[in-house]
C-alpha cells in the first residue's frame, strides 16, 4: 500500500504532477467536486495542529469526501495506552486514507506498515512533514517561476524543525540550489539532513547565525519557530526563542523578489509590520498546502484502487 511519510517517497515527476493537478484544481474547482464522494479520510492528530488538520479535512470536503477526526491523545485509545500500530489496523477499517500527525519520531512510518489503506504523514515528532513541503513547493513554483537557479535561505530552528527538514530535502533535487543555514549554534541542520542531502549531492550551502549579513543573497528567505515543545528544558527555549525577528528594517537590505516564507504558527520570528510587505508569502502557502493536500488524497486514493 502506498503512503507518503517522507519527501523521497514521491518522485520529482510526481511532485510536479501534483502540482499541476493543484493548478488544475485552483482553476476549476467545480471539476473535482464530487471526485471522492463516499471516500473517507481519518485525521488522527496526536499533536496540536490548526491547518495542516483543517487544510486536510477542507481538501477532502471540497472533493466531495467525508471526514473522521480524533484530535489530541487523550481523546482517543491511545490515552489507554493503545499502540499505533492497532490504531492504524482499526481505523483501516472504517476510511479510505489516513492523515497522522505523531510526537514521536517514526510513528507515521509504523501506521503505515500496519495500516491497509495509504498513510500521509502530517509530522512525525522533530523528524518530517512532507505535506507542508508540497505546500512550499508550490508556493515556490507560483511566486519564482522556476524550481531551480535559487539561493534558499532557512531560518530559525533548523534542527528541531520537521518542516525545514523535508524541504531541504525536496529542495535539494533540483539543478543549481544554494542554501543559507542561518540558526544558532545549538540548533543547526542535524547531521544526517547535511550529509543525505546536502553533501552526498554536492550542493553548496553555507552555516551562519547571522541573517543580516545573508539576508541580501537569497530568493527565498524560510523563517521558522523555535520548537519549544522539543526543547529538553524551558531555560533553553527562552534564551534562544528571539533568535531571528524579520522586522521591514531588515527587510530593506533584501532583494526585491525576495520570497518569505514561513509553514506558521508564527510566534515573533515575523514582526506583523511585514505581512503588508508584497514579499511575504505565508498566507498564500496555506492556501496552497489545501490544494497540495487535494491533488495527494486525489493520487494516492486512484492508487489504492479506491477511486
Ligand atoms: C509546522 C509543524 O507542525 O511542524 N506547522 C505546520 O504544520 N504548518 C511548523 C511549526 O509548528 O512550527
Amino acid at each position: 500500500m502506498r503512503s507518503v511519510i517522507d519527501v523521497p517517497d514521491l518522485s520529482l515527476e510526481e511532485i510536479d504532477r501534483l502540482m499541476d493537478t493543484a493548478e488544475d484544481i485552483i482553476a476549476h474547482p467545480a471539476v473535482y467536486s464530487e471526485r471522492c464522494r463516499g471516500k473517507k479520510l481519518a485525521t488522527l492528530f496526536f499533536e496540536p495542529s490548526t491547518r495542516t488538520r483543517l487544510s486536510f479535512e477542507a481538501a477532502m470536503y471540497e472533493l466531495g469526501g467525508n471526514v473522521l477526526s480524533v484530535t489530541g491523545a487523550g481523546t482517543s485509545s491511545a490515552a489507554k495506552g493503545e499502540s499505533v500500530a492497532d490504531t492504524a489496523k482499526t481505523v483501516s477499517c472504517y476510511a479510505d486514507i489516513i492523515a497522522m500527525r505523531h510526537p514521536k519520531e517514526g510513528a507515521a512510518l509504523v501506521a503505515a506498515n500496519n495500516a491497509s489503506v495509504p498513510v500521509i504523514n502530517a509530522g512525525d515528532g522533530g523528524h518530517c512533514h512532507p505535506t507542508q513541503t508540497l505546500a512550499d513547493l508550490l508556493t515556490i513554483r507560483r511566486e519564482k517561476g522556476r524550481m531551480g537557479n535559487l539561493t534558499v535561505g532557512v531560518c530559525g530552528d533548523l534542527k528541531f524543525g520537521r518542516t525545514v527538514h523535508s524541504l531541504i530535502a525536496a529542495m535539494s533535487r533540483y539543478e543549481n540550489l544554494r542554501f543559507v543555514l542561518i540558526s544558532p549554534e545549538e540548533l543547526k541542520v542535524p547531521s544526517y539532513v547535511k550529509n543525505e542531502c546536502l553533501k552526498q549531492k554536492n550542493i553548496p550551502y553555507t552555516q551562519t547565525t547571522d541573517l543580516e549579513s545573508v539576508i541580501g543573497d537569497l530568493d527565498i528567505l524560510y523563517m521558522t519557530r523555535v520548537q519549544r515543545e522539543r526543547f529538553f528544558n524551558e531555560e533553553d527555549y527562552l534564551r534562544l526563542k528571539d533568535s531571528y525577528i524579520l522586522t521591514p528594517e531588515k527587510l530593506q537590505k533584501a532583494r526585491p523578489d525576495l520570497c518569505v516564507m514561513h509553514p506558521l504558527p508564527r510566534v515573533n520570528e515575523i514582526s506583523v509590520a511585514v505581512d503588508d510587505d508584497p514579499r511575504a508569502c505565508y498566507f498564500k502557502q496555506v492556501l496552497n498546502g489545501k490544494y497540495m493536500r487535494m491533488a495527494l488524497i486525489l493520487m494516492l486514493l486512484k492508487e489504492a484502487g479506491r477511486l
